[in-house]
């Protein structure tokens, strides 16, 4: 049996806000369950792009993968989050500068009830973070981490004024970083990677939904996938499958596909 899945056209006329509005609305959350077990327990959506050959950087970045239509996706896709959770590394790569308020999606965030902006939560072993990396210090942004991690790297960032958090002894434990999410009251997860870390993500079997953008070119060269498997045992990670939600596209032949797990696929 085949569906034939007619893609979604999402590049109307009508200004940049409500293409991006319209986006939102191909992107939801599902709805909190008020109580049980999963009333507290965060979604964790990731964002990722990649070639069609499956290479997740160009020179050694994203950006050589992007397009106009990328960054409307993510630009929505952090105007629904209340955290957006990154690899440090990857945070220093890309230049991350602290998550602003958008005003396109303030009404949005004001009725659910969501800070005027997502939180930054940077994951980092080795706190190799340079103190002067200016979203470390702002109220907004945390840094994950554990109870091993250098404690020189630890009392250069706590002395420039950053908050560090532990979740875990030896290694940072993914599911201490997502059950500190949940501490915090964030529910709405955004991971945008790195592969390291949304490898990390797939190991526990956390990964509740992939939003992946499909960039229009061939790379070739030995660039990675957006899953590293990073485990010491090597043993690979167990194939997970997913569900399709949407399928889009744009002007510009970018693939925008959104997969959730098998249990969660209720949601679209
Ligand atoms: N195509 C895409 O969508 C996309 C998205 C994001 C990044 N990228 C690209 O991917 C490349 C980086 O790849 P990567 O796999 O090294 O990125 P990453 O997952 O962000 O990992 C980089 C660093 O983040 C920290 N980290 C990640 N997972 C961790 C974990 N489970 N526990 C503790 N620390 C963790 C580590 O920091 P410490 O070493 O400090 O412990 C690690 O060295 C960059 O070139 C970036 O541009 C592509």
């Amino acid at each position: 049996m085949f569906h034939l899945h007619k893609a979604t056209q999402v590049t109307p006329d009508e200004g940049e806000s409500e293409t991006l509005r319209q986006l939102a609305r191909q992107y939801p959350y599902p709805p909190r369950a008020a109580e049980g077990p999963g009333a507290r327990a965060p979604y964790v959506r990731a964002n990722m792009v990649a070639s069609i050959d499956g290479a997740v950087t160009v020179e050694g970045r994203s950006g050589g993968l992007g397009g106009p239509g990328d960054k409307a996706v993510f630009r929505t896709l952090r105007g629904l989050a209340d955290v957006i959770l990154v690899g440090a590394g990857t945070a220093i790569t890309e230049g991350y500068r602290l998550p602003e308020p958008d005003a396109v999606f303030a009404e949005l965030r004001a009725g659910n009830g969501q800070a005027p902006a997502p939180a930054l939560a940077l994951v980092s072993r080795s706190l190799s973070i340079p103190p002067d990396y200016a979203p470390l210090t702002h109220e907004n942004t945390v840094v994950l981490t554990c109870a091993a991690a250098p404690a020189d790297r630890r009392a250069a960032l706590l002395d420039a004024g950053a908050t560090l958090v532990d979740c875990g002894d030896d290694t940072v434990e993914t599911e201490e970083i997502i059950a500190e999410c949940g501490r915090r009251e964030w529910p709405r997860v955004l991971c945008e990677g790195g592969p390291q870390l949304l490898g990390a993500v797939v190991a526990a079997d956390l990964l509740d939904e992939l939003c992946l953008t499909t960039s229009p070119i061939l790379a070739g060269g030995d660039a990675g996938r957006i899953v590293a498997d990073t485990r010491a045992d090597g043993a690979g990670l167990a194939s997970r499958g997913m569900t399709p939600a949407a399928i889009m596209t744009d002007d510009d032949g970018f693939v925008f596909t959104r997969w959730v797990r098998h249990d969660r696929s209720s949601i679209h």
